[in-house]
């Protein structure tokens, strides 16, 4: 049968917080669109098969392509960050993506790259395909990102030398200590690597942005001005956002079994991301300040960066119960009652859609700040590294749904009584970042449903794309 609608590959690099949203978009991109949808997801050592197809919605909707690891020790140095680390494999996968494509009965005629595949437009290039980046942060980084190559004297000159806010034209400016950190030091790969994209997305026929109208307006407005003044090139932005992994119907995990039992938004959720964990001091701390509090709570632990192996979550200590030993002694047995303590991963977006769940302790990446959003449950701004500080600032000083800590990111640790008196604030029915929290979660609603802004951007993408391909 001759196909009428045009097919999409998307390209995720490795890590759950960009392939969710670009699962999100394929699949958006089918069911709304009527697009085939491949996803090519270029996977590392440690990528686990089992936690993607958990995360997979639809498996049937979407050809999801992994693409095996590439070695790239030969590349990199112990000092090589996790950024350009990203940068370099996706580099070296590309062989693998040409030559998948390449194999193709259905050639793709339009490729979707998240922000570390900008390099991957040479294959589009080759195979005359449509090109477009899927910026899964926000517009203000996205602005960030495009204002790089212009501004990165004023970044060495003010930012770095003498810690003041960098200016990103018509936007918030960035405080040094939200800083992303690859802006720091020029000569780091990073660095390059940045500039370099923001220079390249520039080229694409559209950037595609995981935020919407509501949300971001005054951001998405100063781009738009940006390129009249021609300061950034004329390509097209779209937020088509929040697209945050939609729950699929199934047996009811441990964890949303025990909320049921609880009381309507009386559980604070504290968890770090797909990656992120704690000092062991501060592992301590939280765990204290949450006891202290006397709030309910899920907290989803990962051994503390001092730790060897993920296995020591469940080693028992020498204590008088089964908790951990990074956990203070009896901590299990004095909290059961109160909380849940979760190894290493839980159904979060399930979690923060729950009515129980009143609260979110959050390292502020860009997913788990929309899911927290959509859900209408206000945060409190836990940043660990990447755009997570940007993320933290906006989350409360712009859209006014959480709160941080004074301590962060300049002291060592943040210490219980903070974290106590934290938790009681953002737990207090009456604080006003619920109120925004739950304003904000019939935005996102509208931005999605039929006629909205977000459903408009990417209906505009697909009828370009579907141009193109008659
Ligand atoms: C990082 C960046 O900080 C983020 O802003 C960027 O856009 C992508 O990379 P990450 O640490 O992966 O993010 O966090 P986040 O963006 O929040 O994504 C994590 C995803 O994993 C979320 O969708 C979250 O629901 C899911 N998750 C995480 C779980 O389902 N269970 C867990 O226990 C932890």
């Amino acid at each position: 049968m001759q196909n009428t609608k045009p097919h999409a590959a998307l390209l995720s690099s490795p890590g759950m917080g960009h392939l969710i949203p670009v699962l999100e978009l394929g699949k958006r991109l089918v069911t709304n669109h009527g697009f085939t949808v491949t996803i090519f997801f270029v996977t590392t050592e440690n990528f686990s098969k089992s936690q993607l197809l958990k995360q997979t919605p639809c498996p049937d909707l979407l050809n999801i392509v992994l693409l095996p690891p590439v070695d790239v020790s030969s590349l990199i140095s112990p000092t090589t960050g996790i950024l350009a680390q990203l940068a370099i494999m996706m580099r070296e996968a590309l062989p693998q993506l040409r030559s998948a494509i390449l194999a193709m009965e259905f050639r793709p005629t339009v490729l979707i790259v998240d922000f570390f595949g900008t390099e991957a437009m040479v294959i589009a290039d080759e195979f005359n395909m449509l090109k477009y980046a899927f910026m899964t942060s926000t517009a203000w980084f996205l602005a960030l990102t495009l204002h790089m190559p212009t501004i990165d004297k004023a970044i060495e000159d003010n930012h770095v030398k003498n810690q003041q806010a960098l200016l990103i034209p018509g936007c918030k400016s960035l405080e040094f200590r939200d800083t992303f950190e690859p802006v720091l030091d020029r000569n780091d790969q990073m660095y390059i690597e940045y500039k370099r994209m923001g220079v390249e997305m520039q080229k694409f026929d559209g950037i595609l942005v995981n935020t919407w109208q509501d949300l971001e307006g005054t951001t998405l407005g100063a781009l738009e001005d940006e390129k009249r003044l021609g300061r950034v090139a004329q390509v097209p932005i779209y937020p088509v956002g929040p697209l945050i992994r939609e729950i699929t119907p199934g047996p009811k995990s441990e964890v949303i079994e025990w909320l049921d039992m609880q009381p309507i938004e009386s559980v604070i959720y504290v968890s770090f991301g797909s990656g992120g964990a704690l000092s062991a001091k501060q592992t301590t701390e939280l765990a204290c300040g949450l006891e202290s509090s006397g709030q309910r709570f899920i907290w989803v632990v990962r051994p503390p960066i001092e730790g060897d192996s993920a296995a020591t979550v469940f080693k028992t200590n020498h204590g008088t119960d089964d908790t951990p030993d990074f956990l203070p002694d009896g901590f299990l047995t004095r909290t059961r009652k109160m909380g849940l303590v979760v190894p290493l991963w839980a159904p979060q977006t399930e979690i923060l859609s729950h009515p129980s769940v009143g609260g979110f302790v959050s390292h502020c990446g860009w997913n788990s700040a929309l899911e927290s959003i959509v859900n209408g449950v206000p945060m409190i701004t836990w940043p660990l590294y990447a755009e997570q500080g940007m993320n933290a600032a906006m989350l409360t000083e712009d859209i006014g749904v959480a709160i941080r800590s004074k301590s962060l990111p300049t002291k060592e640790v943040v210490g219980r009584e903070e974290i106590e008196a934290m938790v009681r604030t953002i737990m207090d029915k009456g604080d006003a970042r619920r109120a925004r929290a739950k304003t904000l979660k019939s935005s996102a609603e509208k931005a999605l449903s039929k006629g909205g802004s977000s459903c408009n951007s990417l209906a505009h993408v697909a009828n370009d794309c579907e141009t193109a391909f008659k």
